[in-house]
């Protein structure tokens, strides 16, 4: 086979975003838009991948890590221009090389591929990956000579009135036979309305010297939508939200409303999930079979163990375990691990702790850098005292304990198994097992007090 490789062009500032973040940072469904073409083509078998980068090229570089190599263009003089600063790693190689814009994130690995195939069976020095648009203004239209063949394509800027109407759009992806590509760049001039150094003029190139110049006509003019402002980026992740939604669903999730589920691309989701409304799931997130998540939810790069609720909450790189019920309204925040049957009620924040099976904190309490065992309950309105303003200290509450409502529990400190503090408690010194702890001043009644007050008070 022809060697393959790929030029992804995102050295632009994205003026049209009007953003201090650069264009192909810009996330869509979570991920930054140029990270979104990276994933699609890799699994197209490339021998090489090359982004231009210019505009931010450090953030982005960082961003893209060894993922690609990386050419910078020190200038933005066009997407000729930019294509040709990869002239030094790919000039002299035999073989396929596709280019696509870092802002066209929906275009797929399917497309990309069946791009390359079209354009090799065709024998072709150039295929433009082109589309229908319901409103094409704004990209470049395809021009197309008496025989339907691609004569040129023309910027809309530069377009007559009459080209205009051609609703055939350039997706600004192409495959082109390599040292075509580099031999063309060098006869593409700026002398257009935007002064720049037009990539699609290879196409024109090419054709008024007879080559073979094919056009690969998709059908799904969305997946090739180009993000130049908020509005194209809004209408992006639309488009990706339902197909990442409409796979959970065939694969056996059920959406309430798929139109208010945001899942990011990396999210797992088994069997017999359901998802209400409003439910935000991000990162590498897993959500096992039977587990119901939401309504207004949002979880980050957890593990969400069978057939376990989580109601109205916020849960962020944390275990949970099987058959847990969390919410509404709690915070599981970072390396919290909840074990299995456990739960955590309304107004509870876990942090850095690991509860035990069985365990509940059910109302109104902070758990934070503690390490609970399993069957423990913690009543109403417990505090882990875990910090003194300077270090965090470690709290542990051993298996079977009960923690009575309002207590604090000042750290380092241990509660010993199957012990229990009283209500109101302040324990600051540890509790050994099987004791009953009592932290709190003794309760004095003053009998017939209250209406020698009253009656004071009416004189
Ligand atoms: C481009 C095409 C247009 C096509 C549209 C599809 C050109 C001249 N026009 O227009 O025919 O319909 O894409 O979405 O190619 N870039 C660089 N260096 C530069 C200029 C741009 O790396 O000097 C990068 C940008 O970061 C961007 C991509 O190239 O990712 C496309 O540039 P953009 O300015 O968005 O081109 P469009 O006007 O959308
Ligand atoms: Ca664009």
């Amino acid at each position: 086979m022809a060697k393959r490789y790929a030029v992804i062009l995102a050295a632009g500032q994205g003026t049209r975003m009007k953003s201090k973040l650069y264009k192909v940072l810009h996330p869509v469904m979570g991920r930054p838009m140029v990270q979104h073409v990276i994933d699609q083509l890799n699994p197209v078998n490339l021998d090489k991948m090359i982004t231009i980068v210019g505009h931010g090229a450090e953030k982005v570089a960082e961003h893209i890590g060894n993922e690609s190599e990386m050419v910078l263009q020190g200038e933005q003089l066009g997407t000729g221009h930019a294509v040709i600063q990869a002239e030094d790693l790919l000039k002299n190689k035999d073989g396929t090389t596709i280019v696509v814009c870092g802002d066209t994130p929906l275009i797929t690995s399917e497309t990309y591929r069946s791009l390359f195939d079209h354009h090799e069976q065709e024998g072709a020095k150039a295929t433009v990956l082109t589309a229908k648009a319901p409103d094409p203004s704004g990209y470049g239209r395809v021009v197309r000579n008496d025989q339907n063949e691609v004569e040129r394509i023309v910027e809309h800027k530069d377009a007559e009135d009459a080209e205009r109407q051609v609703d055939e759009i350039n997706t600004g992806t192409y495959c082109f036979d390599n040292k075509a590509l580099f031999e063309a760049l060098q006869h593409v001039s700026n002398d257009n309305v935007q002064g720049e150094y037009y990539l699609p003029d290879v196409i024109e190139i090419l054709q008024s010297r007879d080559e073979k110049v094919s056009a690969f006509q998709t059908p799904d003019f969305e997946e090739t939508l180009g993000i130049n402002d908020r509005v194209a980026l809004a209408h992006a992740e639309k488009i990706l939200k339902k197909r990442i939604n409409e796979k959970h669903m065939r694969n056996g999730a059920t959406l309430i409303d798929p139109d208010n589920t945001y899942i990011s691309p990396d999210v797992t989701i088994e069997q017999d999930v359901l998802i209400h409304p409003g439910s935000i799931i991000k990162g590498s997130t897993t959500i096992k079979a039977d587990a119901e998540i939401g309504p207004h939810t949002e979880i980050d790069n957890c593990y969400i163990g069978q057939a376990s609720i989580i109601k109205q909450s916020v849960a962020k790189d944390s275990y949970i375990g099987d058959r847990v019920q969390i919410g509404p309204y709690s915070h599981i925040r970072p390396e919290a691990s909840i074990g299995n049957e456990a739960k955590i009620g309304n107004f509870v924040e876990v942090k850095k702790s690991s509860l035990g099976n069985k365990s509940k904190v059910s109302h109104l309490s902070y758990i934070g850098d503690a390490e609970v065992g399993s069957n423990v309950n913690i009543g109403c309105g417990t505090i882990t005292v875990n910090y003194d303003g300077k270090n965090k200290y470690l709290t542990t509450i051993e298996d079977d304990a009960f923690i009575g409502c309002n207590s604090n529990l000042v750290a380092p400190v241990t509660v010993g198994e199957g012990s229990y503090v009283a209500a109101g408690s302040t324990i600051t010194k540890d509790v050994p097992e099987d004791a009953l702890s009592i932290a709190r001043a003794r309760q004095a009644n003053k009998e017939g007090y209250a209406s020698r007050i009253r009656n004071q008070k009416k004189d």
